[in-house]
């Protein structure tokens, strides 16, 4: 069985990205953000501020860019090799990361008064910032205001994320984004215009569903639907013409996507029937796999004295098996694994099983914190192999899926 690790197609390559480190300890992850830039194919040109170089070394920062490293507005050689105007132009996307509070309060204001404001201000290129602080500095109305701003002037953001702080031990939103996860937003602006789903039909099932014992009470399950939607998203940034069937959720309906709601299994068969014929079906949702035989009209009472009820339960329809042996099957047929034992293998049989050419499993033990959670770490289990992807956020897993469909759909 072949072992691969998650492609991240050509789109960096060749890119030159200006990347600006600003000074926080997250800095040191910027290392390792210029080897993963790098290891793509690259050119990463680095600008530091005097903060940055309090946590990490403009010689270490050379040696993994192997470039030159741009410190100060004033200095007379810099100016005459590249100058700050060139810099902010000489490239195909500035990355700001980490991101201080500080150093976006400037960009909101337009200040300019060292070498990484200035060719901020300079810029005509996208900008993506890696915002990384302290939570009480990322909460503080000042600093909302300023994301605020900077996205009201097209600034794109990754980050924070929530976990524990490097340095005071103190959990919320604060964190950088990690690497890969920067690698993946850098990917996706990179990618901007491309829409290579163009003309192709996607059918995303997402959330849980809900399977009424009586008028007021259900069975359920913890998806929050995040993954799904996220998905929707991502495929449709692609150019896709995606439509979302939807279980109940508490998050809104994904932007430039159809959502149909629906509640019970069987609403969300039908619902997935009726889009067919497709090029690509995606089930992400959390099907219960059981409902209610008969479920009451009415509320259910409680009776002094009475034994409680007996639920008699019956099985749900399975839409990934029904889609994947349909006679309109759509050309890709991907489903989920939610294991919380034996990954591969329950994979493997379900590929088989469901009709699916592609499983995505992950592993939602408890301890993951992968349900309802915003991380997700998976297993892409093909008849050709298995890769394992790293931990991601679920944007990131997302739109690292909508590359590998288009790609399987290219090759299929
Ligand atoms: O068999 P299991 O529930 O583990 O399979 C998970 C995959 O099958 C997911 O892709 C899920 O969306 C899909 N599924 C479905 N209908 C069901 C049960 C699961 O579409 N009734």
């Amino acid at each position: 069985m072949k072992q691969t690790s998650a492609d991240s197609r050509m789109t960096v390559s060749g890119k030159r990205i200006l990347l600006i480190i600003s000074g926080g300890i997250a800095a040191y992850k910027s290392l390792e953000l210029i080897r993963r830039l790098r290891e793509r194919g690259a050119l990463v040109r680095p600008i530091m501020t005097a903060a940055a170089q309090q946590f990490i070394t403009p010689l270490a920062v050379g040696a993994l860019s192997a470039s030159h490293v741009y410190l100060d507005l004033f200095s007379r050689e810099d100016e005459q090799d590249v100058g700050h105007i060139r810099l902010a132009r000489d490239c195909d996307l500035i990355v700001v990361a980490p991101a201080t509070a500080n150093l976006m309060a400037k960009m909101a204001q337009g200040l300019a008064d060292d070498l990484a404001s200035t060719v901020l201000l300079a810029a005509d290129r996208p900008v993506l910032v890696a915002p990384a602080m302290n939570p009480k500095m990322w909460a503080h109305p000042a600093t909302q205001r300023n994301v605020q701003q900077l996205q009201q002037d097209g600034i794109h953001f990754i980050g924070p994320m929530a976990g524990e702080m490097a340095e005071s031990g103190e959990n919320g939103l604060g964190r950088m984004a990690e690497p890969l996860e920067i690698v993946a937003s850098v990917e996706s602006l990179l990618d901007g215009g491309e829409k290579p789903l163009k003309g192709r039909r996607a059918i995303v099932t997402s959330g849980p569903t809900h399977e009424p014992i009586d008028p007021v009470r259900y069975i359920a399950n913890r998806s929050s639907g995040r993954q799904g939607h996220a998905i929707a998203r991502a495929l449709a940034k692609l150019g896709a013409d995606v439509t979302l069937v939807s279980g109940p959720v508490s998050i809104a309906d994904p932007e430039g996507v159809k959502t149909i709601h629906v509640e019970r299994a069987e609403e969300m068969r039908d619902a997935v029937l009726d889009l067919l014929p497709a090029d690509i079906a995606v089930m992400v949702a959390a099907v219960a796999d059981w409902r209610v035989a008969t479920s009451s009209d009415q509320k259910i009472k409680k009776q002094p004295g009475d034994a409680p009820p007996m639920l008699s339960l019956t099985e749900n329809p399975d839409i990934l098996k029904t889609v994947g042996h349909h006679a309109h099957r759509p050309t890709l047929v991907i489903g989920f694994a939610a294991e919380t034992q034996n990954i591969e293998e329950n994979g493997r049989s379900k590929l088989a099983r469901k009709g699916a050419d592609l499983i995505v499993a992950n592993d939602v033990s408890p301890e993951s914190g992968i349900m309802g959670g915003d991380r997700n770490r998976v297993k892409l289990i093909t008849r050709d192999g298995i890769e394992d992807w790293p931990d991601m956020d679920k944007n990131s897993v997302a739109d690292h899926l909508a590359r590998k469909i288009t790609q399987m759909l290219e090759t299929s």
